[in-house]
């Protein structure tokens, strides 16, 4: 029997197990201080909203709808502005338009966004010229300047997270509701750099393809079709730093158990997913659907423990698997994965990240992602599962709407040289807008 079945779940309980990857906060009274203020303040999410994901979850599970969850790598405060949050949200909005259209199935929309500011680091220390400093581990933590006053953990950093990630799910939703997301107008979604796209005509093809269907669709009926004119959209980020995590964890009126309400799907990633770490012992007793990132090196008992200890109840919609393996590897470890937990009866949804398996450094030390290795990972995955008896639920992808150069080849065959023109990311490359799109036409083409 696993630890974690053996104890009584409570926000804290995660205190008691060993903690991967959190920040050694030197004032400990400012830690509390912070973590009493937020537990104060308003939720970001919904308990509805977090069911409601759930349910939609469920339904992908058994191949009705498909994920589609993407964003930066990780947010940071300065990039909270209007044209870089709605051009996010312009990409997702055109993926999951040509991804409907070559799906036939709904897209269930998932950003890292409004709330995706704490990272992994491989060391917690990193030195410069003989300086050693705490390593930057996201806006949440610290700053990335390579100062002590920047890279000294602040808990307050915490509170001003809270608030950046309210406002930028506050225009996402105002923009949701005022009518951007209408299907009746994809103009709106329009990213001005990409007039002179080669994926340009394509894309405007089917737009009108699709915009004579709605207007058949609505000269039938008599009237418009209501869902068309607005869509959900749900927040997700790693679950990371886990005071915040358990400052967001509440009860609500009518309810059982508790909800995390800083986010709709917190996922637990590659690095934390020990069996017996705080990360899995916080995420077993909240009420959200949750990801957990599952690498290479995990052996299938591994894998059926997490959807054990997670999903006890073995619940519909609770638990999805994102698998990142890199494209080398995915065929020597996912038939596996897929057999052990099918094996068991485990419900899961299972989400392909291409993204983390395929970094690599250019010669000048820029961390990089070929676009058709990313590709051979998703095609990879839609044939492992389609002969495993299984099927691909989703995908999860770092990108951004913004005219960066940080991954190389895609319909513009960027090189190595062309990284120095635009590389704006902190940590990992994301795909730009162009590549983000030509991904959805070709997932579309491959799964539809
Ligand atoms: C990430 O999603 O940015 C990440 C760090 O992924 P992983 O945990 O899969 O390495
Ligand atoms: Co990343």
């Amino acid at each position: 029997m696993s630890p974690h079945t053996t104890h009584a779940w409570t926000p804290e309980s995660w205190q008691q197990r060993p903690a991967a990857q959190q920040p050694t906060y030197p004032d400990a009274a400012l830690l509390q201080q912070s973590l009493e203020q937020l537990a104060t303040l308003p939720p970001l999410v919904t308990s509805w909203e977090v069911n409601s994901l759930r349910q939609q979850i469920a339904r992908a599970q058994v191949g009705e709808c498909f994920v589609l969850q993407g964003g930066d790598c990780a947010e940071s405060f300065d990039d909270c502005r209007p044209e870089i949050i709605a051009n996010r949200l312009k990409v997702l909005l055109q993926m999951s338009l040509v991804m409907v259209h070559g799906l036939r199935q709904r897209i269930v929309r998932i950003g890292r966004f409004a709330g995706q500011y704490a990272k992994p680091r491989s060391a917690d220390i990193e030195t410069r010229d003989g300086v050693s400093l705490p390593s930057y581990r996201g806006d949440l933590v610290n700053a990335p300047a390579f100062t002590e006053a920047a890279r000294v953990p602040d808990p307050r950093r915490m509170i001003e997270g809270h608030a950046r990630s309210a406002m930028t799910i506050n225009f996402v939703r105002g923009l949701i509701d005022g009518g951007f997301a209408d299907l009746h107008h994809p103009e709106y979604w329009d990213l001005e750099w990409v007039q002179h796209s080669p994926l340009a005509a394509d894309y405007q093809r089917m737009v009108d393809t699709l915009g004579d269907s709605v207007r058949f669709m609505e000269t039938l009926a008599g009237q418009p079709v209501g869902e068309l004119s607005r869509v959900d959209f749900f927040t997700s980020h790693e679950a990371l730093l886990l005071w915040y995590e358990q400052a967001h964890t509440r009860q609500v009126p009518r309810a059982p158990g508790w909800y995390n309400l800083a986010t709709h799907f917190p996922w637990i990633g590659m690095r934390t997913a020990e069996i017996g770490g705080a990360h899995v012992e916080y995420c077993r007793g909240i009420r959200n659907p949750m990801g957990v990132k599952v690498g290479p090196k995990m052996t299938a008992d591994w894998v059926s423990d997490l959807c054990r200890i997670l999903n006890p109840d073995n619940e519909a919609g609770r638990l999805t698997l994102i698998h990142r393996m890199g494209s080398d590897n995915i065929g020597d470890h996912l038939p596996r994965l897929i057999e052990a937990v099918h094996r068991a009866g485990h419900r899961v949804l299972w989400v392909c990240d291409p993204m983390h398996g395929n970094t690599e450094s250019t010669p000048s030390g820029l961390k990089t992602r070929p676009f058709e290795r990313i590709m051979s990972e998703v095609e990879q995955a839609f044939a492992i599962h389609k002969a495993c008896g299984s099927r691909l639920g989703g995908v999860h992808l770092e990108l951004t709407g913004e005219d960066v150069t940080e991954c190389t080849g895609g319909a513009r065959n960027l090189s190595h040289a062309d990284l120095e023109r635009a590389y704006r990311s902190t940590v990992d490359p994301r795909l730009n807008y162009e590549q983000a799109l030509e991904m959805a036409m070709k997932i579309a083409r491959v799964a539809g």
